[in-house]
């Protein structure tokens, strides 16, 4: 089914903004930078359907050909990702309201509520026209549904959305009384006595949040009314074209969060991402590396491709940095040397116009005598020279991360001990720990079978917040079958209902399975750092708690709950697992893990700022310090 044994290079192709001239000098030049592939439409609903049913192909028929012709091919979109204005004002009840009751309006991009009628009919038609006009065309070797999914407006409050809200509720409940028990609705007078009394989680009176149970549900709500679109347009494609594969773009972003991917890739036939760097931070290539390793996880052993990312600076940070001389070689290189079949761009050439003229492209204002142009047809060449790649998974790694949305939704809500958490800081200090210490890690999902979990030496649990007691006992299990645990702090607090777990915070994994009876927590002041009894400095968070049949490896000091566990651990049998009760400074989490990947054998390879990875017999070294990539086989 899927036709990415090769390696695609390539990027967004917004044809409509330039004159039929430009389009022969694009084909010139993409054959001169090895492009191979282009995601053609992304934007055009405007430009295809001027007024409602009135459709014009011609002017994409003539770039089809061309870029046919050229042996350029195409990643055919279905251009639903911006509705025209026509639509907006023919059909304001279409446009989303936020969180204060704001109506958004046209003029951005993804001015859609997920749940319209009308935005999911005037999509449905014209997808139907697009694939029954280019599903035999030969250019088209893949479909790209949409764009970014969920990316301005995840979550629309309008009437229309509350009733599917609500309907999406009957279905998961199958009682009001469930809803109310699950939501914990006895508090504050919330108990609802009919579903019509149920409204989406808007703003309430200050200093008040909506219920968190139900904050959460209209999350996941979001992510899966969302994913409804991408499944009606695939649908619709698939009635057309059965052979080439359809896909989304995700975002897998250190900040991004807003749908589950784990859900949505079992949707698509492969996954594709897009990847954009915090500019401003200088480890800034470790996250990348933690996302090409997410999305990796996404696509589960299958193929996958980054979609999108830039050749230079992007335009939507407060300061845009452009990336310095081979900088943009080590980034897409880290993307293909941890599975993805190819580097693709946003985009080809860079707007004269609208909102992302500032953003760099794989052809410049300045045009092909450039640098980025320079670098970016280097690229292409090194990734031509070497097509065999794409036959090649990556070797499987004996680290594994939990990674899981509901995690990341759940430590957004207010009302918790400190307002300095963050899922993906604390996610991102225990990868960046691993990568600087040249350990591979495979990311799981918190839901994983215990056969997925078998195949890992060490398994480890950054703010795993919520866990049902099915999950709660798979990791158990894992640990007490013979393999290795790290719990962190703030895990196991709740159910997946977010109802607290009684008898000690993390529940029976951490009470009994480790060993550690935590009573009372203390999150640290802003700046407040400590040192360990062990010497290893933390930060953040700390608790009241006592050892219970673990044994103490750090305790607190200089703090207010001296003498109560940092960090524990407990043998079982042949295994240990560990119990982190605090944020730990980089450089501390990074010696906490030396010590656990030399007791248990795990090895490391680079580390210190150079990545070595494998696919197959192909070995991929990136010297971040040196500034060189090189590929052996
Ligand atoms: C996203 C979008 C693109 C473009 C880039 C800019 O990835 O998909 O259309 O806006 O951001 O970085």
């Amino acid at each position: 089914m899927l036709n990415l044994h090769k390696l695609h290079f390539g990027g967004d192709y917004n044809p409509e903004q330039w004159p039929k001239e430009v389009w022969q000098d694009d084909v010139r030049l993409m054959q001169k930078a090895n492009v191979n592939l282009v995601s053609l439409g992304i934007f055009s609903w405007a430009k295809i359907e001027r007024s409602e049913g009135e459709y014009h192909f011609e002017w994409l028929d003539e770039v089809m050909d061309l870029l046919h012709k050229g042996g350029i091919n195409v990643d055919m979109a279905t251009a639903t990702a911006s509705p025209p204005a026509w639509m907006a004002l023919k059909y304001p009840e279409m446009l989303p309201i936020n969180f204060d009751g704001v109506q958004l309006t046209h003029g951005g991009r993804q001015a859609y509520c997920a749940a319209s009628p009308v935005y999911r009919d005037r999509a449905a038609k014209l997808v139907e026209k697009i694939a029954e006009r280019y599903s035999k065309h030969p250019a088209v070797k893949m479909w790209h549904v949409n764009n970014e999914y969920g990316c301005h407006a995840p979550y629309c409050y309008c009437d229309t959305s509350k009733n599917a809200f609500v309907a999406w509720l009957k279905n998961k409940y199958s009682s009001l009384d469930e809803l109310n028990a699950s939501w914990g609705t006895d508090f504050w007078s919330q108990r609802y006595y009919n579903w019509e009394e149920i409204v989406v989680p808007k703003r309430t009176p200050d200093g008040t949040h909506p219920n968190p149970g139900q904050q959460l549900d209209f999350k996941r709500f979001s992510s899966d009314v969302t994913l409804e679109l991408f499944k009606m347009e695939r649908d619709i494609i698939k009635k057309y074209d059965t052979v080439n594969p359809v896909t989304t773009n995700f975002m897998s972003m250190k900040f991004t969060y807003a749908m589950d991917y784990f859900a949505w890739a079992k949707e698509v036939d492969f996954v594709s991402t897009d990847h954009y760097l915090a500019q401003h931070d200088e480890l800034n290539h470790i996250d990348l590396a933690q996302m090409a390793d997410l999305t990796r996880a996404f696509a589960n052993g299958n193929q996958w491709l980054l979609m999108e990312h830039s050749s230079s600076a992007v335009n939507w940070q407060p300061r845009n940095y452009a990336k310095t001389p081979g900088q943009e070689k080590r980034n897409a290189m880290s993307f293909v040397a941890r599975g993805s079949q190819g580097a693709m761009y946003f985009q080809w050439r860079q707007g004269q116009a609208g909102s992302e003229r500032m953003h760099s492209s794989m052809v410049p204002h300045a045009g092909e005598d450039t640098r980025v142009y320079r670098e970016v047809a280097e690229l292409g060449a090194l990734l031509a020279a070497h097509p065999e790649i794409s036959e090649h998974a990556n070797d499987k790694a004996k680290v594994a991360m939990v990674y899981d949305y509901e995690q990341f939704w759940a430590m957004m809500q207010a009302n918790l001990p400190t307002e300095d958490l963050s899922y993906s800081e604390t996610v991102a200090t225990w990868y960046r720990a691993l990568w600087e210490l040249g350990i591979q890690v495979d990311f799981v999902p918190a839901d994983s079978s215990s056969e997925r979990l078998a195949e890992y030496k060490l398994v480890l649990m950054p703010m795993v917040h919520m866990l049902s007691e099915q999950e709660e006992k798979i990791f158990s299990d894992y640990a007490k079958n013979g393999g290795n645990l790290v719990v962190g702090y703030f895990s196991n607090i709740t159910d997946r209902t977010l109802r607290v777990k009684l008898g000690g915070y993390g529940g029976r994994l951490v009470k009994e399975l480790i060993g550690v009876y935590v009573e009372e927590l203390y999150p640290l002041r802003p700046g407040q750092e400590l040192t360990l009894s062990n010497g290893l400095k933390t930060k953040l968070w700390s608790e009241l708690s006592r050892l219970n049949g673990a044994e103490m490896v750090a305790s607190f000091a200089g703090s207010d709950v001296d003498g109560s566990v940092a960090i524990a651990k407990r043998t079982l049998g042949s295994s240990t697992a560990w119990y982190q009760g605090t944020e730990l400074l980089l450089d501390s989490q990074k010696a906490f893990f030396a010590g656990i990947a030399e007791q248990l054998g795990i090895q490391s390879e680079g580390g210190n700022g150079v990545e070595i990875t494998r696919r197959g017999p192909y070995r991929f070294e990136i010297d971040h310090n040196q500034n060189s990539v090189s590929i052996t086989k």
